[in-house]
């Protein structure tokens, strides 16, 4: 079958670029708002039968970002096509897969119920907050990293030099992908404890290598609150200058540029599960166009393509 997408406004960018490296132009949607706010979603009729891919990150606001995903699921569900896979380079509301206390949503759990309602056949992410996505969902699951290309845009210092920092007990297996990729450099691993949305504060083991490069490593930047306070633990054992920071999805609240930006890295590496339009230059962005346009080609049965 050959694919079908449908881009969501989350899908920023990647929505056509997926479509280009496919070969195929994207359903026409109709994304219109009522007076009130309200969404009204449409999307060309002519999907029945085909195997279509809806592209949409959760990105800010992550809210309406959800209920447009929904609302397209429903609009594409109701013109009866072969099969629909939501394809979300950014999973939101993955950071609570449990409750830390009393009285607490499962928002994960919420989330993954919402979209199981909608009749999916299938579900691709890009390196999720947690790895067991499949016992969270009720469909198949394929799961995608940007690691390998983040890790290629890191500029390369001679092997077993560097320190992979983890922020958290959370990034230490991106941190083992992250070493994988970068010839099996060591890890340290911090201890974070969250005070609120915003603050945290970080403490943990001296780096390995005193005065070696590190890599600072993580799935989410949102508030920067993380690698601020990750990079006040490490400051004493790091090299001055030589500190790269390397993020998965750039969520970007309000201020945390700034807060990035002002630790002084000698290199932030994001990719653009989220879309931004105004990020400094200090900031490389990869692509995950490729990946994502790989696995929709082996998902509907096409021939790979190695310029994807
Ligand atoms: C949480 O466990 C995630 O892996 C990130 O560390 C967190 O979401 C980063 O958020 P912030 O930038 O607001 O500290």
């Amino acid at each position: 079958m050959d694919p079908v997408i449908v881009a969501g406004s989350g899908a920023g960018r990647l929505g056509e670029e997926i479509a280009d490296l496919l070969g195929v132009i994207p359903v026409d949607c109709r994304l219109d708002r009522f007076p009130d706010g309200e969404l009204d979603v449409a999307v060309e009729p002519a999907i029945a039968g085909t195997d279509v891919y809806i592209v949409q990150a959760l990105s800010p606001p992550v809210n309406e970002r959800l209920i447009e995903l929904l609302l397209l699921l429903d609009a594409c569900q109701r013109e009866s096509p072969g099969r629909i896979t939501a394809v979300l380079p950014y999973l939101a509301y993955a950071r609570k897969d449990r409750r830390t206390g009393r009285g607490e949503a499962v928002s994960l759990n919420v989330v993954a119920r919402l979209l199981d309602r909608h009749h999916l056949d299938r579900l691709v992410v890009v390196d999720p907050h947690i790895e067991q996505m499949e016992a969270v969902f009720d469909v198949p699951v394929t799961v995608l990293s940007a690691v390998p290309a983040l890790a290629a845009a890191i500029e390369p210092t001679p092997a077993g030099e560097s320190v992979i920092v983890a922020p958290d007990a959370g990034a230490v297996s991106l941190a083992e992908a992250f070493s994988a990729e970068l010839d099996e450099q060591g890890i340290s691993v911090l201890m974070k404890d969250r005070r609120s949305g915003a603050e945290v504060s970080t403490a943990g083991p001296a780096l390995a290598g005193d005065g070696a490069p590190a890599i600072l490593v993580d799935d989410i930047v949102s508030t920067g609150g993380t690698l601020e306070a990750a990079v006040a633990a490490i400051r004493s054992s790091w090299s001055p200058g030589s500190l790269s920071i390397a993020v998965v999805h750039p969520v970007l609240a309000a201020g945390a540029i700034e807060r990035v930006l002002s630790l002084e890295p000698a290199q932030v590496v994001v990719s653009d599960t989220i879309a931004h339009e105004d990020l400094p230059e200090a900031f490389d962005v990869v692509e995950t166009a490729g990946i994502l346009t790989r696995t929709i080609r082996s998902l509907s049965g096409l021939a790979s393509d190695t310029t994807a």
